[in-house]
């Protein structure tokens, strides 16, 4: 039972409720674009690294014909998204050497998974699983655009209780996650080091700005919402005693930010997100 991830670098709220954004329906347009896959085909999708589940959630709902696997080597995770989705076959197993035989997916997909992965382990099992001709997508998280609302800024029970936990730097190494972080410029040649062809790249923009009145009351409230669990599971993840008073504080000012939204006070606060897509053919 691996439970690394879930209990210490990412919990299941963090990221199944801000990947459900990304992957809204809103923004099937932009990845379909840059997937170039066939919705009518009947075909076999592998998701690599699915976390509790929501990129997988999002492409059983945009390839309707597709029979969608996804893996993942942490138990919560898969409990989570066996629970609460159906249509998909969640697996526990790793990466590096996937339980699948040779030549099986029409599609491999990951979301925020190679710089986790050693590229020739991430790269060649892909390859090796997918149909000859077969697709893989790469989608990595680049440099967003982030502007906090002033209710939403760092109390000083937060500044104190992060003060107590460790830098992002020592999480990173006691765990070995992103051991293998690579440039815009480095994927898409990683990628093709490692066997694929027609290597091509796009970006999606995904916009999540609460105030955008382009956005229903109900994503724009999702939105602080995601921002409020995953603040909330950052406190947890610590590990700490005597963390009640700063999930009190988180708790007030999302209550104050939610409230103002409803009365129409815009504050314009963005966590807009941008994702590269590579995609590359076996
Ligand atoms: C940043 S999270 C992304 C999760 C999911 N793709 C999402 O966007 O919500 C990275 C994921 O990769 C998984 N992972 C890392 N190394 C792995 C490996 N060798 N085999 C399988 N999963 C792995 C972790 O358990 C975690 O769920």
């Amino acid at each position: 039972m691996n439970t690394v991830w879930s209990d210490y670098v990412q919990g299941i709220k963090t990221l199944y409720y801000s990947r459900k954004l990304r992957f809204d329906d809103l923004f099937f347009a932009q990845y379909q674009g840059l997937f170039g896959l066939d919705r009518d085909k009947e075909m076999k999708i592998l998701e690599i690294g699915c976390g509790p589940g929501a990129l997988a959630e999002a492409l059983r709902r945009w390839y309707p014909k597709a029979k969608i696997t996804a893996i993942d080597r942490d138990s919560q995770f898969i409990a989570f998204a066996r629970k609460n989705i159906a249509g998909v076959e969640f697996c526990e197993g790793d990466a590096t050497a996937l339980p699948f035989a040779d030549n099986t997916f029409d599609v491999t997909i990951s979301n925020t998974v190679q710089e986790h992965v050693e590229p020739k382990s991430f790269w060649g099992e892909q390859l090796r699983v997918l149909k000859p001709g077969g697709i893989c997508l790469c989608l990595s998280a680049r440099k967003g655009v982030s502007v906090q609302a002033p209710c939403l800024a760092e109390t000083a029970e937060e500044k104190a209780f992060w003060e107590k936990t460790p830098s992002w730097e020592e999480t990173r190494d006691a765990y070995q996650v992103c051991q293998y972080p690579m440039t815009e410029a480095e994927i898409p040649a990683s990628m093709e080091a490692n066997g694929f062809c027609e290597v091509a790249t796009g970006y999606a923009v995904i916009d999540l700005t609460p105030d955008n009145p382009r956005f229903s009351a109900e994503l724009a409230e999702a939105m602080i919402e995601a921002q409020r669990q995953t603040s909330l599971e950052a406190i947890e993840s610590a590990h700490l005693d005597g963390d009640e008073a700063v999930v009190a504080a988180v708790n007030a000012k999302y209550d104050e930010r939610i409230r103002l939204y409803r009365q129409g006070k815009k504050q314009w606060d963005t966590a807009t997100s941008v994702t590269m897509v590579i995609r590359g053919r076996k």
